[in-house]
């Protein structure tokens, strides 16, 4: 998935927007874009547009971000929506792999009301808009063969422990402890073979800086990015998409090793190519052809 974007589940006129944007997956929110007086409205909303979307071809993926589990919300969510089959549910304010586990047994007994394949409900989860969360991240590991992605926070996070602000002051670079959150999803995505997604940049007017930002995401290792705009939609989407030139070299890698296959380590015009970048150049070719299919 390159690109997510969010829908508040209680605005129809979004919802009715958001499959021709362009995006891989929408996330039809029940938490923050909704409030406490909607979240009954919103639940309906969210299954019958999931019912609606489902046999359509070529839809995007869609995914429902429930409330947090230490609310009195989430199963009420997982009830509502679950049963109209979504691609995923994504975890907001999780805690620990602890509440993975929790939510996929939850997912269990919904798909089984609903006569659903046991575990075709993937989830997302948001690992560091809890303190307690960034002090344990190796629980996500291994946490639920359901565990599809991973990604970060900062608003909340930052909420949290009562910072001013979490940018420097140009407006856009991360300070040092939201720099901390997201390298530690990237190494805990890798970890717990998830992909890595890369948190909103909430700036919607600021086509540049979301730009380098995508970029920046790309260059460590990041396969995708939410948004929260359809403006943001099409940026997201080139920046993820492999270049030709990634392309063309991954394939030279790939096609070396196979002249070689037992070779460990080959040189492509004088640089040192191990099976590390062989492993890298099959990722970056999935990808293209994910971006293809999309
Ligand atoms: N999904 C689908 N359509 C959206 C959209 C979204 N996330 N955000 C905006 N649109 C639509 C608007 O309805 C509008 O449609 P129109 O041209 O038919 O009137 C159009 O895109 C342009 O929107 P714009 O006027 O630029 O923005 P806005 O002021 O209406 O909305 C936000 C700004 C931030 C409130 C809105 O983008 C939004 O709700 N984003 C998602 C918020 C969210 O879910 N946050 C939770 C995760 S952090
Ligand atoms: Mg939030």
């Amino acid at each position: 998935m390159r690109s997510m974007l969010f829908v508040p589940a209680d605005d129809e006129k979004k919802l009715g927007k958001g499959a021709s944007i362009g995006a891989d997956a929408l996330i039809l929110d029940l938490e923050d874009a909704v409030s406490l007086s909607r979240k009954a409205a919103a639940r309906p909303l969210a299954a019958q547009y999931i019912t609606e979307m489902r046999p359509r071809a070529g839809r995007p993926l869609i995914y429902v971000r429930i409330n947090a589990l230490d609310t009195n919300l989430w199963e009420e969510d997982v009830a509502a929506v679950v049963g109209s089959g979504p691609d995923g549910v994504m975890l907001p304010k999780a805690r620990s792999g602890a509440d993975v586990h929790t939510l996929s047994i939850a997912l269990n007994m919904a798909e089984e009301r609903a006569g659903l394949q046991a575990g075709s409900t993937r989830i997302v989860a948001i690992i560091t808009e809890t303190p307690v969360s960034m002090l344990q991240l190796n629980t996500y590991v291994g946490s639920s063969s359901r565990l599809e992605g991973l990604t970060w926070g900062a608003e909340d996070l930052a909420a949290a422990v009562g910072a001013r602000t979490n940018r420097e002051a140009d407006n856009r670079t991360w300070t040092s402890p939201y720099r901390l959150a997201r390298d530690l999803c990237l190494f805990t995505a890798a970890a717990a073979n998830a992909q890595p997604l890369d948190t909103v940049y909430v700036n919607f007017r600021d086509d540049e800086g979301l730009r380098n930002e995508c970029r920046e995401a790309v260059r460590d290792g990041f396969t995708g990015k939410m948004a929260i705009h359809p403006n943001q939609v099409a940026v997201i989407n080139e920046v993820f998409t492999p270049t030709a030139e990634e392309i063309a070299f991954s394939e030279e890698i790939i096609g070396v090793f196979a002249d070689n296959p037992d070779a460990g380590v080959v040189a492509i015009r004088g640089n040192m190519i191990d099976r590390a970048h062989a492993a890298r150049a099959e990722r970056i070719l999935a990808r293209a052809k994910a971006a293809k299919r999309s």
